[in-house]
């Protein structure tokens, strides 16, 4: 699935790439999640979660082209649980001063091609009430209210709102993804999904 490689004035432009995370992306997501969920009293355990074989995570760079060997460069990061053609949002979060520019967005997308890619047809997750900012951006992709878990976050006992997409591989929403996708490219220029190492079919430029 190699789409969308887009060009200016004949010279590919690159913004940003997402890749999958690596152990040496630990130290630096880490403190990201402890900063972007300080509330959080169990934060992620990235060691045990790159052994996970039912979870996937990813890293959004601001590299011009992928770097394995820069953690600096890591401006968000996203994981997902896959359980019986279902993905689950475990976490997607993007640095306090990086945010607004479409790395949120990028990041959603390649999940959304990571679940299509494992033939899943389902998108779940949790999202505080308060958290409008990020239900925004799950609505922008077809994710629906579909229940909310109360007191769903230990820290605050705030309820968590369920949004849900399904028939993701239905003709309706890969027509909609497609052209989400085109705009993004419009609007934000052209970045690079690296979801597989080495590359694979699955990895692409948009
Ligand atoms: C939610 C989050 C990941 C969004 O990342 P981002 O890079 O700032 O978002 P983007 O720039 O890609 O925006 C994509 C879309 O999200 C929505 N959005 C993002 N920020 C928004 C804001 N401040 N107000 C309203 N909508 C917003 C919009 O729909 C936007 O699309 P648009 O550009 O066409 O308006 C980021 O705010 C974040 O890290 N928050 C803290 C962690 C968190 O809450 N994670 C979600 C847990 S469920």
């Amino acid at each position: 699935m190699l789409e969308l490689t887009c060009k200016y004035n004949g010279v590919c432009v690159l913004s940003y790439c997402v890749r999958l995370m690596t152990e040496e992306d630990i130290p630096r997501v880490s403190k990201l999640d402890r900063e972007l969920f300080p509330g959080v009293k169990m934060p992620t355990n990235f060691q045990n979660e790159l052994k996970n074989c039912l979870a996937r995570y990813i890293v959004a760079c601001n590299d011009k082209l992928p770097d394995f060997n820069n953690e600096d460069s890591i401006v968000g990061y996203a994981g997902v649980w896959i359980m019986v053609g279902e993905v689950h949002i475990v976490n997607i979060a993007v640095t306090n001063d990086c945010r607004r520019r479409g790395i949120g967005e990028l990041l959603l997308i390649a999940l959304i091609e990571l679940a299509l890619s494992m033939c899943c047809n389902m998108i779940t997750l949790e999202v505080r009430v308060s958290n409008v900012t990020a239900q925004k951006l799950y609505e922008k992709y077809g994710f629906t209210v579909r229940g909310i878990r109360q007191g769903y976050y230990t820290d605050s006992r705030e309820d968590g709102i369920i949004m849900t997409v399904d028939d993701i591989n239905g003709r309706a929403f890969k027509e909609e993804f497609k052209k989400l996708k085109s705009d993004y490219r419009k609007k934000r220029g052209a970045a690079e999904i690296i979801l597989t190492a080495p590359l694979s079919q699955f990895d692409y430029f948009l």
